[in-house]
């Protein structure tokens, strides 16, 4: 029998470019702005932080070192280790699985947008009502969303080295690039609007950094603190089996405190760096209003903001949604190779194979997300109060409900059963120092699973009959 020696990385630089790639995704360029825009700036930026170093930490080292100590992938990480928790393994395939059906979708907006501005079609995104037109109409969303998948799926079908890294490692850099020129452009501008208001760029960005305590009462900073930590996760794409998997590929010599150390620079610079460079140029063309947009901001505010900069607009458009494009593929590039490998070893089956099957069923489900727009069109109350469309719910499903899930039972897996020892002794394989090691500690054990269930309480609308009920008792 032949015998297939598994899959890696090249070395550590591969491996964190790979990473940093599923983590900088459009969580960073697009969530995380409209996010701090809508959270009191500063004091969001400040809360993420340190959820970054202690939480974000805690659960990329966690996955990590689960993935490269047991050499598997997600699904097979955990029974691997003790049979009875192999339920945990199997929910976290189930998130990819549900997170690829749409992310394939966004991604095929985003790629019409590029395609709208390379063709000269920029002032039309920029129309009252073009969005809306486009997501609902029936062809145009289903055939980008297809490019979009068929280019994921060709740097999967390549493979982990000659496929993923590969790609990563020419995109990466040239991201950072572009999020520093944008955002350098972005704080330079100047603008006075028809009432002879001028806005800058700096006062702009003043606004994005400087903590906003105005009106922020015990609720609302719970809902910052909630909405941080949800981005936390999306955003390191933990805690849904992506990091165990990459974590398989990592050879025994790297160091991984330093990688994971940078993986959680690039991730958290770049959100950064998203806001300094959309949250100025928003506010110089649309004052403070413009900023609390929300989700539209992407795809519906900032083309507004990039017609009125004028010519310079369509190229800034350009490299903004090149830039956005290749966020969003190597993100999907992680999502799809999570799929491919475990089916892989679920199977036995080999990679090419494997990676045909997975795109034509994710194809086939993408379609129907494309479709939540006119043919299922629905309005879904969600627990959390928001209106949902299927890709809405999706997210939800996937995001808010089995996420905390996961983290919960994987950190009572860690904290309780197999002991933080087995993660320390993975961190500290090749003698290296693992620098935040009683922290970690603490995190997993106690942490990572009560607060946790206070997201999981919060997003299924528990936690406000509690809060309401304990309100009635008190006053
Ligand atoms: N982390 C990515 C982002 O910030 C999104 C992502 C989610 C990637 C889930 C992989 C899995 O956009």
């Amino acid at each position: 029998m032949e015998t297939k020696s598994k899959s890696s990385f090249t070395g550590s630089i591969g491996f964190v470019l790979a990473a940093a790639g599923s983590a900088v995704g459009v969580g960073n360029i697009w969530r995380f702005p409209y996010l701090a825009a809508r959270d009191g700036g500063g004091l969001f930026i400040l809360v993420y932080i340190v959820l970054v170093v202690t939480f974000g930490f805690t659960l990329l080292a966690t996955d990590i070192a689960i993935g490269r100590k047991t050499g598997k992938s997600a699904i097979d990480a955990f029974e691997s280790v003790n049979k009875k928790w192999s339920i945990v393994g199997k929910l976290a395939f189930i998130v990819p699985a549900i997170i690829i059906t749409y992310y394939t979708v966004i991604g095929g907006w985003i790629l019409k947008y590029f395609v709208d501005y390379i063709s000269g079609a920029a002032a039309q995104t920029a129309q009252d009502g073009y969005f809306t037109g486009f997501i609902t109409s029936q062809v145009s969303p289903i055939v980008y969303m297809l490019i979009f998948l068929a280019i994921t799926a060709f740097v999967v079908y390549a493979g982990v080295d000659k496929g993923i890294e590969r790609f990563s490692t020419i995109i990466m850099p040239g991201l950072i690039l572009m999020v520093i020129g944008i955002a350098v452009f972005s704080v330079t501008l100047s603008h006075t609007d028809a009432d002879g208001v001028t806005r800058t760029g700096m006062q702009g960005l003043a606004v994005y950094l400087i903590p906003d305590f105005t009106g922020v009462t015990f609720t609302k900073f719970l809902n910052i603190l909630l909405d941080a930590m949800n981005q936390l996760f999306f955003s390191l794409s933990v805690s849904m089996g992506i990091m165990i998997t990459y974590g398989s590929y990592v050879k025994k010599d790297v160091d991984l405190n330093k990688s994971i150390s940078q993986i959680e620079i690039f991730d958290t610079i770049v959100a950064l760096l998203a806001g300094a460079m959309i949250i100025p140029a928003v506010y110089v063309f649309m004052g403070k209003e413009g900023m609390t947009s929300g989700p539209s901001l992407m795809f519906i505010s900032l083309p507004k903001v990039f017609m009125s900069m004028g010519s310079i607009g369509t190229v800034v458009g350009v490299v903004f949604f090149v830039m956005v494009a290749f966020a969003a593929l190597t993100s999907c590039v992680s999502i799809m190779e999570t799929l491919v490998a475990g089916v892989m070893s679920k199977t036995g089956a080999d990679r090419k194979k494997v990676s045909l099957a997975i795109t034509v069923i994710a194809a086939a489900a993408s379609v129907v997300i494309c479709l939540g727009y006119n043919v299922f069109y629905f309005e879904l109350t969600l627990p959390n109060g928001a209106v949902a469309q299927l890709l809405d719910v999706a997210d939800y499903i996937s995001n808010s409900f089995l996420m905390p899930v996961i983290t919960i039972l994987t950190g009572i897996f860690i904290g309780w059963v197999v002991k933080p020892q087995w993660i320390i002794d993975e961190m500290q394989l090749n003698g290296e120092k693992f620098g935040r090691k009683n922290m970690y500690i603490v995190m997993i054990k106690y942490v990572v699973p009560v607060i946790m269930t206070v997201l999981f309480l919060q997003a299924t609308g528990i936690l406000n009959i509690i809060l309401n009920v304990i309100i009635n008792i008190i006053g």
